[in-house]
């Protein structure tokens, strides 16, 4: 699993969080730096007043007294005071500056024999020494005297200004997030061809600027895309109708020994009918077509085959069970068209198609015997006007290859040229199989 995510949305939450976290640990440690000070002295004053209000009480009290007042003590302020021995050692103070902080000033106000611990005979609390004449008393207070009443709750705190700094920065990448999602869905919608909607022209000067680029850019495309139609449209009108009226003129024509030289212009009018009809395909926008769902694939080759066969050609089909797929009709019909008439044409007289389902891609193959495309050649035959040499000397426009990439990249799915088993062409035309949305 790649932790860094790939998102502009995650990428920036996630820096923000990083830059939140180290500024919060900074104002923690710089906190506590400049307040342990003040706390140290604070807590020593407590425990001088303590041990002085302990002293004096001790002093001038009856000795027959003095018993009753320390239990007082122990019971109402839960103060103990316990006999010591100047010659003990002293026990171990833990290195901490806020102790030394406080040692130092008990030492000024008590008396420099003063000495404080935190464990003293296995008892845990804050002990502090002091002496009447030369005899040593140790007070002991509970520890909470002098710590700080919850730490816990400044971290605590911390981390719920950090979670709603950390909501705040998602909420604010998110929004500017958000038309750049949009930019980009449109972007791809473009570059497979499809004109995307407009996309709204708001937010910040940046986007707003991009987007105004961005829509300028997929109106001009449209607009060149249906000047090129019109164009075409034209062209084909102009073109195929005295086209047709000279091949009228010369079934009318009687032979009179040209026949040959009649054959050979029917045959030319007819290759510059297909020629025309190849530049029309290539040409017209290709998504003008609307997605048809649920389409039998099967079925919808099986009729073009049997028009095929009516013709007399040697097209034989061979079916497998397909899911129902979301397909251009009468695009996927002119792909097929152009695959087989390139089998007719360049391959053989016997033409096979073939459907299947491997894995998540649905299949249709259109198979012959001719002498096939070499691996190295393949990618280049997809890109319009390509032809092999070989194909140079019959007629042809080198344009039906590239119409039916574009037909089946325009469906998500690809072409693959492969060489057949036993010698040939294999036209593999992959689709994806699970319905995708547009
Ligand atoms: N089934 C095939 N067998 C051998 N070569 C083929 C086959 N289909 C296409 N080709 C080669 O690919 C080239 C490009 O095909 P295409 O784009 O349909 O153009 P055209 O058929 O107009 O020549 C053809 O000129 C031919 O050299
Ligand atoms: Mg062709």
């Amino acid at each position: 699993m790649r932790l860094w995510p790939q998102t502009l949305l995650w990428r920036t939450v996630l820096l923000i969080a990083a830059l939140l976290v180290v500024a919060h640990l900074t104002w923690l440690q710089i906190f506590r730096a400049s307040e342990i000070e003040p706390r140290a002295l604070q807590a020593a004053q407590q425990v001088v007043s303590v041990v002085n209000l302990t002293r004096a009480a001790l002093v001038t009290a009856e000795p027959a007294r003095r018993f009753a007042l320390l239990n007082e003590l122990a019971e109402r302020e839960g103060i103990q005071v316990y006999s010591g021995d100047p010659a003990e050692a002293s026990p171990p103070l833990p290195e901490r500056q806020f102790l030394r902080i406080m040692e130092r000033r008990l030492r000024q106000d008590l008396g420099p024999q003063t000495r404080l611990a935190l464990e003293r005979e296995g008892i845990k609390g804050v002990w502090v020494s002091f002496r009447i004449d030369s005899e040593e008393f140790w007070v002991l207070l509970p520890r909470s005297r002098i710590e700080r009443n919850e730490p816990l709750r400044w971290i605590g705190w911390g981390a719920l200004v950090l979670v709603l700094a950390l909501i705040g920065a998602f909420l604010v990448v998110a929004r500017i997030n958000r038309p750049l999602r949009e930019l980009t869905r449109a972007a791809e919608q473009l570059g497979r061809g499809a004109t995307p909607p407009r996309i709204a022209e708001t937010g910040p000067v940046e986007i707003r600027t991009l987007a105004h680029a961005f829509n300028n850019m997929a109106a001009d495309i449209q607009r060149q895309d249906e000047e090129r139609a019109l164009l075409l449209a034209g062209v084909s009108h102009d073109l195929r109708t005295p086209l047709a009226r000279i091949r009228l003129a010369l079934e009318m024509l009687d032979d009179r020994g040209a026949s040959d030289l009649k054959a050979g212009v029917t045959q030319d009018i007819g290759d510059i009918d297909t020629a025309i009809g190849q530049f029309l395909d290539f040409a017209r926008p290709i998504d003008a077509e609307t997605v048809t769902t649920d389409t039998d694939l099967n079925a919808l080759v099986q009729a073009v085959v049997e028009r095929y066969t009516r013709h007399g050609r040697t097209v034989r089909f061979t079916p497998a069970p397909l899911p129902q797929l979301p397909l251009r009709v009468q695009a996927m019909q002119r792909l097929l068209t152009n695959l087989i008439d390139n089998a007719l044409h360049h391959g053989g007289d016997v033409v096979d198609i073939s459907t299947g389902v491997d894995g998540k891609m649905t299949y249709l193959e259109v198979l012959d015997r001719g002498p096939g495309i070499p691996e190295a050649d393949a990618e280049r035959m997809l890109q319009p006007f390509t032809r092999m040499d070989s194909a140079r000397s019959t007629s042809g426009t080198g344009l039906g290859l590239a119409i039916v990439d574009r037909i089946a990249r325009l469906h998500r799915g690809m072409v693959k040229l492969l060489p057949r088993q036993g010698g040939g062409l294999c036209a593999r035309v992959e689709l994806p199989s699970a319905p995708q949305a547009e």
